[in-house]
């Protein structure tokens, strides 16, 4: 009792609960909003879909605009609304977005397309790279910004099974998965972390002194150090009940988890918001109500006073207080 009273008088910031949500539909038959993000003026949600956009949310009444697409081969007619895995070659999927403030560049890490960066009035990304140390990048997946740096933090999930064949490297185990950095100064990739299983979520902390990599397939979080003594060594963070997707940083520093339990008992999958610090410590889990019930989730991404909901299935984003 007494810790439970410490904990709720240190860390107040951190106590929240996700019950009331809203759908924000995405564009007709589109699903699949894995990631979501806003630019430098505090605008958006930006979110990735199945169909291969990055679309904007400009408000009720508006809704969804275009913003950009990551594939020269995409057309609008064969593309715009699918959720058909044999195109998602050609028409694109994006995954991981996010923007680097100080140029207002979109950064994507495409599940096919490798990894692509679009300046403010481009419609169609430019791809950077596609392949590291000679390695096609199979799946790419999670992406954040330093926005201190602008260097670039980026998963593949592994190089073996791509996005549509992941159900595959989940029943086998992979351990193919790698945490890549791009430094634009440079323009050189460069692999931090090899042998990762179902690389899926990165996030760069604060202070730029490390960033935190999640293993889908290991239900677990490893900490990659960029500075200081333990520089360029890594080291399981937190193992956890369910399989974590993307990780957040919240603007309080810590961080959020989407993670996917299993419920042994009543057979449903229960979509969990987990908070941890950077030290691994669980500060919160939360159980999402509907329209989350039995479903997995891959993003919970706090901006000023609400949550936004990434998952690979809805035809919605949600937005949760
Ligand atoms: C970490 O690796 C980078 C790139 O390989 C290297 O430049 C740097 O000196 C290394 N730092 C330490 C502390 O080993
Ligand atoms: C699983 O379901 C049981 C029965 O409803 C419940 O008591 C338990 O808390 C659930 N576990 C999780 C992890 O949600
Ligand atoms: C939960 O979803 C699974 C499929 O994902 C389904 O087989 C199962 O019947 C659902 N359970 C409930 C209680 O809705």
């Amino acid at each position: 009792m007494l810790s439970i009273l410490i904990f709720f008088f240190c860390f107040p910031s951190v106590v929240f609960s996700i019950s009331n949500c809203k759908k924000i539909d995405l564009p007709l038959t589109a699903v699949g909003p894995e990631s979501s993000t806003f630019d430098s003026w505090g605008q958006g949600p930006y979110t990735a879909i199945s169909d291969g956009r990055v679309v904007k949310y400009n408000g009720p009444g508006v809704g969804y605009v275009d913003y950009v697409i990551t594939s020269p081969f995409r057309s609008k007619r064969e593309c715009d609304g699918t959720n058909n895995p044999e195109l998602w070659p050609k028409c694109g999927r994006p995954i991981g977005i996010a923007f680097y403030f100080l140029k207002n560049q979109l950064f994507i890490a495409d599940a096919y397309r490798g990894l692509l960066v679009a300046g403010p009035n481009e419609r169609l990304a430019t791809q950077i790279a596609t392949s590291a140390e000679g390695l096609p990048f199979k799946f790419l997946d999670g992406l954040d910004v330093d926005q201190l740096t602008g260097n670039v933090y980026f998963t593949d999930a592994s190089s073996v099974y791509t996005l549509r064949q992941f159900a595959q490297a989940v029943a086998a185990n992979d351990a193919s998965g790698r945490l890549l950095k791009y430094d634009p100064k440079t323009g050189q990739v460069t692999v931090l972390q090899r042998g990762l299983s179902g690389a899926a979520g990165v996030a760069v902390s604060l202070d730029s002194s490390y960033v935190l990599v999640t293993e889908y397939i290991a239900n677990r979080i490893q900490k990659f150090w960029l500075r200081g003594p333990k520089a360029n060594t890594s080291e399981i963070l937190v193992t956890l009940e369910g399989r974590p997707d993307n990780i957040k940083r919240t603007p309080a520093g810590n961080f959020l988890v989407a993670v996917t339990i299993q419920n042994a008992s009543t057979q449903t999958i229960v979509a969990t918001a987990v908070t941890i610090n950077g030290v691994g410590n669980i500060r919160q889990s939360v159980s999402l109500g509907p329209p989350y019930d039995n479903t997995s989730i891959s993003e919970v991404l706090k901006f000023r006073h609400s949550y936004y909901i990434g998952s690979l299935m809805a035809d919605f984003l949600g937005v949760c207080n």
